[in-house]
């Protein structure tokens, strides 16, 4: 490695592709940069006043010219748009094999949370040549997800969950940055992507199991929190049976239908009235203060494990209470 390093390197299957683009953008404005320079001084000595009687003579407009100066920038911000737009929608569109990992900000901290149910904090383990996809959400500010070896950053926002997708080429260990002011120690909201070989990654997987998987977490949850007593695994509670509901349109009172995200997900559980589903009452409480964002996301986590579930009870779920 060269002593000065213009640029980080390159360690994801997007970071040849947007340091191509920023090379092309360097390349084009360089170009026109120099051209300007060029101009105005050859124009400000050739068609310098000579002489104080000077009368410059009369210049006509050219078409051709005109028209040169137009199409042309226009042509190429095209195919600058073009090829950012381009970048850019496949940086938003995770592979639907990406590993999923629960990411939770707060001041001045990462916390991440794989399915299997290992925790890390400012740390994360994951293997090369597999596409990892983070669910990310914010305890308090706007924080942003930044790892320039990856060539991707994002922003982390309180109640609302955004998605960062990437896939490592290269095993080694990266710099995760905190990308967006967030108080005193910003600068120290810093961490390390851990890139490791697949055998190392299911030995290191297989080593740091904790309290099981998210979803079972969810579980107990869900019952130590008495959802279970009112949303029963049949149609029969008095409130309605999250089997499957996952991904699914949801019929609301006021006639409108929504997506069961995870956003619809933790909005329910925060302030259960906001949308409430037809046919039902609201009596749901509100968890706003009795559950932590990871809390939320062990929830949504088992929510979704029931949508692989027979919609019949299972022997471990009771149906009544
Ligand atoms: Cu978090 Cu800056």
């Amino acid at each position: 490695m060269s002593p000065v390093q213009l640029f980080p390197v390159q360690a994801s299957t997007m970071a040849p592709d947007v340091d191509h683009l920023l090379y092309f953008l360097l390349a084009v404005s360089t170009f026109f940069t120099c051209l300007i320079f060029f101009c105005i001084f050859y124009f400000a000595i050739r068609y310098r006043r000579r002489g104080e009687k000077e009368i410059p003579r009369e210049v006509e407009g050219s078409l051709a010219l005109e028209l040169a100066w137009s199409i042309f920038p226009a042509l190429l911000t095209m195919v600058m748009f073009v090829w950012g737009a381009n970048i850019f929608i496949r940086m938003q569109r995770p592979p639907d094999d990406a590993i999923p990992v629960y990411v939770v900000a707060k001041q001045w901290m990462w916390k991440l949370q794989h399915m299997e149910g290992q925790r890390e904090i400012n740390e994360l383990h994951i293997p090369v040549n597999r596409p990892v996809k983070l669910i990310m959400t914010s305890e308090d500010v706007i924080h942003s997800f930044y790892v320039p070896a990856f060539r991707t950053k994002q922003d982390v926002l309180p109640g609302r969950y955004t998605t960062e997708w990437f896939q490592p080429s290269a095993p080694g260990r990266y710099h995760l940055f905190c990308a967006e002011y967030c108080g005193t120690k910003h600068t120290g909201m810093i961490g390390w992507i851990d890139v490791m070989e697949p055998a190392d990654y299911q030995s290191w997987l297989g080593g740091g199991r904790g309290t099981g998987t998210l979803a079972e977490g969810g579980e107990k949850l869900f019952q130590s929190l008495a959802c279970i007593n009112c949303h029963h695994l049949t149609d029969q509670g008095r409130c309605p049976s999250l089997v499957a509901i996952y991904g699914q349109p949801v019929k609301l009172s006021t006639g409108q239908t929504v997506k069961a995200d995870e956003a619809y997900i933790r909005e329910s559980i925060l302030n259960p009235t906001a949308k409430v589903v037809a046919g039902y009452q609201p009596i749901m409480p509100t968890f706003q203060g009795l559950v932590s964002e990871e809390d939320i996301l062990q929830l949504i986590e088992y929510i979704k494990s029931l949508g692989q579930r027979p919609a019949v009870a299972s022997p471990t779920n009771p149906t009544t209470p």
